[in-house]
């Protein structure tokens, strides 16, 4: 069967068409990212804007990669939440006009639970205990994983997700947005052992819970007093890029792998676009190897925001558990793990 995927929750319009919730037959996906930078994060008016104008183009675009016609496609799947309400719609709406026009089913795809997917899709067995590491711009969670569909949630942050602190910690060094891909960059001529970052335990909650926003504080008590002293300079940007992103990524290191540990899963699926990160692939690859867990990345194009991921899961949901959405089906721009 050839799923069309529709993703629209943030600042990527993408179109995918999957056969049999394994193959990327075409994937078209264009970013309005250029058009947030001067405003130092996304504008939600001008993301939504560029959905409307972008939507038809992509899904041509996908289906002339595949080789196919909008006649050869047999199910729908739609990112539903979370993400901007407005930008969700544009998708919905786009997807609900294709499953109509067809007469074929429609299913909504939460975007969190297709980040993990990302991870699994091309594969043919999903592990049986596993758990779920979550690391995108807008949320950070570690949840147990019960088959496709069974979530149950062990930690999440307390304050700013993964993503967003690098995007955070970015502005405060001047490298601008997305901060993710250009925090690494500068990291990697820089000094991770120059200055020690450390992240608060936190005393309530869960041992899997995060908190970034301490060590984004830190960060710009060390840029103010260097700019206060005249020793702010490039050498200073790069190693307090490269200890930042050093002290994030031993944290989410040693809680996956201790999640790991505590549920007693042999396998660790990550997703979301920190993924991306070439030395935090490396670091969990390193830990997941001395712990004797099975990891599961996405390929660097699947880690951040795509439709390839959404329409693998929507496949397995209408397939495996049966799940179609009904016309009503709307945005959830505070759509959680469930
Ligand atoms: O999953 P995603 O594309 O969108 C959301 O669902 O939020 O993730 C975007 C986030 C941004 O915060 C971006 O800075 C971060 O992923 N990111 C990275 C890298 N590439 C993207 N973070 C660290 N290193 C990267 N190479
Ligand atoms: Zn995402």
């Amino acid at each position: 069967m050839i799923t069309l995927g529709i993703e629209t929750s943030c600042d990527e319009t993408a179109v995918g068409i999957v056969e049999r919730g394994r193959t990327i037959l075409g994937h078209s996906l264009v970013s309005s990212v250029p058009f947030h930078q001067r405003y130092g994060g996304v504008v939600p008016e001008i993301a939504c804007r560029h959905h409307v104008e972008l939507i038809t183009y992509c899904l041509e675009d996908a289906l002339r990669q595949a080789g196919l016609g909008l006649r050869d496609v047999g199910l729908v799947a739609v990112t539903y939440g979370p993400g901007l309400a407005g930008a969700l719609l544009v998708g919905l709406a786009a997807a609900k006009s294709v499953s109509v026009g067809l007469g074929v089913p429609l299913v909504g795809v939460n975007h969190l639970q297709a980040h993990l997917y990302a991870a699994m899709l091309g594969r043919t067995r999903w592990p049986p205990r596993a758990v779920g590491l979550i690391i995108s711009g807008g949320h950070t969670a570690l949840v147990r994983l019960e088959g496709l569909t069974r979530y149950t949630l062990m930690g999440q942050t307390r304050d700013d997700a993964v993503g967003e602190a690098f995007d955070k910690v970015a502005k405060l060094l001047e490298l601008g947005y997305p901060g993710g891909p250009v925090i690494e960059q500068t990291a990697a001529r820089g000094d991770p052992a120059r200055v020690r970052f450390t992240t608060p335990r936190i005393k309530s909650g869960t041992p899997w819970d995060f908190s970034f926003s301490g060590i984004k504080t830190a960060v710009l008590r060390y840029v103010e007093q260097a700019r206060q002293a005249g020793t702010w300079d490039d050498r200073h940007r790069a190693d307090l890029a490269a200890s930042f992103q050093h002290a994030v990524i031993e944290e989410v290191a040693a809680k996956a792998v201790s999640a790991c540990r505590a549920t007693g899963a042999r396998t660790l699926i990550v997703g979301g676009g920190v993924i991306a990160n070439q030395v935090l692939r490396r670091r969990l690859a390193e830990q997941c190897r001395g712990a004797r867990l099975a990891l599961r990345v996405p390929p660097v194009a699947l880690s951040t925001d795509n439709a390839a991921m959404v329409a693998g899961l929507g496949y397995q949901l209408h397939r495996v558990c049966r799940v179609t959405a009904p016309l009503t089906l709307t945005a959830e721009p505070n759509l959680g793990m469930r």
